[in-house]
C-alpha cells in the first residue's frame, strides 16, 4: 500500500522544516518553570514590546473584526509610500517579510529549472524555500569572517539563476554589507536575475545605504522589509516589498486576496509613525550590543562584530551551552541548524535581560 508520503510531492516530504527560536511556553511546560521566569532572547525580537500607538490601534480596530481585511492594504501600502517617497504601487505586503520571500520563488522560478544564488551564512528561509520550489540554490562562501562576498555572488550567476538572496545585516552573522559596495553590487546585476535585498534588520544600521536608489532607477530589485524586528510586532506577522511597479504587479498576483490581517495592517500603520518607539529600540540596542561584546572580549570569547540586534559567538558546543542556559530560564538560539555547532545567536534584550544572561553564560560554558 502506498503511503501519504509516497504520494507527497518529494520536494515537501523530504525538506527539513525551519527551526525557530524556542517558544517561551514550551520551555515552561518542558522544564516546569513560571512562563514570567523565562527570558527569551532566540528571535531577534523587540523585548520592549510593540508601540503603545500600535497596540493603541488595535484596540481600535478589534470591533470591525467581522470583516474581512482591505485586501489591497491601501493606508498601510499607502503610509510606506509616504515613509519612503514612493508610489502605493511600489508597496507589496506580506504575511511577515518571510511571505515576500516565498512570493519572489512564486513569481520568477520554476522548478528544476531555475536556481538561485546566495551566501553561506545566509538567513536559512531562502535555501529552504528553494527546496520547497525545487529550484537549485547555489551558495557562495564569506570572507574575513562571515562577510558576504558580493564579487563572488556575482560570479557565481549562471544563466539558469533568477534570484539572488542579499541580507544586509544579514542575519545570523550580523555582518553588513558596505554602502559603496551594495552599489556596485546593484549596479552590476546581470539582466535575468532579480536581486532580493532583505533589509530585515535596516532601521538597526548606523549610516543606512541608499538602496531605495535602485527601486527608483527601475532595477529589478525586491527590498524587503519587517515589522517583526524594530517595530516589535512579530506576532502579527507583517513586513513588506519595495520595489518597481513591474515587480510589484508580479508578486501581487502571487499571493492569497486576503494574506495580511486587519489588526496587523492598522498596527503596521501606527508603528510605522512611531519613530520614539523606533529610537529608544535602536538606543538600547546599541548600548546591548556594546555591552555584551565587551563581555565577550573580556571572557576570551570569540564573536562576529554585529551591526543588528543579535550577536553570534561562539561557546564550543552550541547545544549544550543551549540547554544549561534554558534550564536556567533563558533561551538563546543554538546554530547546529546552521551547521555553525559552535556557535550561538544571542538576541540583544533589556538590560536586566543582558545581566542575567551574562551572569548565567560562564557557568554554561563547556569546561576546557
Ligand atoms: C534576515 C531575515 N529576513 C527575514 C526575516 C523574516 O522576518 P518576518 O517574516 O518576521 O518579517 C527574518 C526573521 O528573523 C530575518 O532574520
Amino acid at each position: 500500500m502506498l503511503s501519504a508520503t509516497d504520494l507527497a510531492n518529494p520536494e515537501v516530504a523530504n525538506l527539513v522544516p525551519y527551526e525557530p527560536g524556542k517558544p517561551i511556553d514550551d520551555v515552561a511546560r518542558e522544564l516546569g518553570l513560571e512562563p514570567g521566569s523565562i527570558i527569551k532572547l532566540a528571535s531577534n525580537e523587540n523585548p520592549i514590546g510593540p508601540s503603545p500607538k500600535a497596540l493603541e490601534a488595535i484596540r481600535n480596530t478589534l470591533p470591525s473584526l467581522h470583516f474581512y481585511p482591505d485586501g489591497a492594504g491601501y493606508h498601510l501600502r499607502n503610509g510606506i509610500a509616504g515613509v519612503f517617497g514612493l508610489e502605493l504601487k511600489n508597496v507589496v505586503l506580506g504575511n511577515g517579510s518571510n511571505e515576500i520571500i516565498e512570493l519572489a520563488y512564486h513569481s520568477f522560478t520554476r522548478p528544476g529549472q531555475h536556481e538561485i544564488v546566495t551566501s553561506e551564512n545566509a538567513f536559512a528561509v531562502y535555501e529552504l524555500m528553494a527546496q520547497l520550489f525545487g529550484v537549485g540554490c547555489t551558495k557562495v562562501k564569506e570572507k574575513d569572517g562571515f562577510h558576504q562576498d558580493l564579487d563572488a555572488i556575482l560570479a557565481a550567476i549562471t544563466p539558469k539563476t533568477r534570484l539572488v538572496f542579499v541580507a544586509s545585516p544579514n542575519n545570523p552573522t550580523g555582518t553588513r554589507i558596505p554602502n559603496d559596495a551594495l552599489d556596485r553590487f546593484l549596479d552590476a546585476l546581470p539582466d535575468h536575475v532579480v536581486a532580493v535585498i532583505d533589509e530585515a534588520y535596516y532601521e538597526f544600521l548606523d549610516n543606512p545605504p541608499d538602496t531605495l536608489r535602485a527601486v527608483r532607477e527601475g532595477k529589478k530589485v525586491i527590498l524587503m522589509r519587517t515589522f517583526s524586528k524594530i517595530q516589535g510586532l512579530a506576532g502579527l506577522r507583517i513586513g513588506y516589498a519595495l520595489t518597481t511597479t513591474e515587480i510589484s504587479g508580479l508578486l501581487e498576483r502571487s499571493r492569497q486576496p486576503f494574506n495580511t490581517n486587519m489588526l496587523a495592517q492598522a498596527a503596521a500603520l501606527a508603528a510605522l509613525q512611531d519613530t520614539e518607539h523606533q529610537k529608544k529600540t535602536k538606543e538600547m540596542t546599541d548600548a546591548g550590543r556594546l555591552r555584551l561584546q565587551e563581555a565577550f572580549t573580556r571572557m576570551g570569547r570569540k564573536f562576529v562584530p554585529s551591526e543588528a540586534n543579535f550577536v553570534l559567538v561562539e561557546v564550543g558546543d552550541a547545544a549544550s551551552v543551549f540547554k544549561k542556559l534554558q534550564a536556567k530560564g533563558i533561551i538563546v538560539r543554538s546554530m547546529v541548524s546552521y551547521r555553525l555547532p559552535a556557535w550561538i545567536r544571542v538576541s540583544i534584550g533589556t538590560p536586566a535581560q543582558l545581566d542575567l544572561f551574562l551572569a548565567e553564560l560562564p557557568g554554561a560554558l563547556p569546561t576546557a
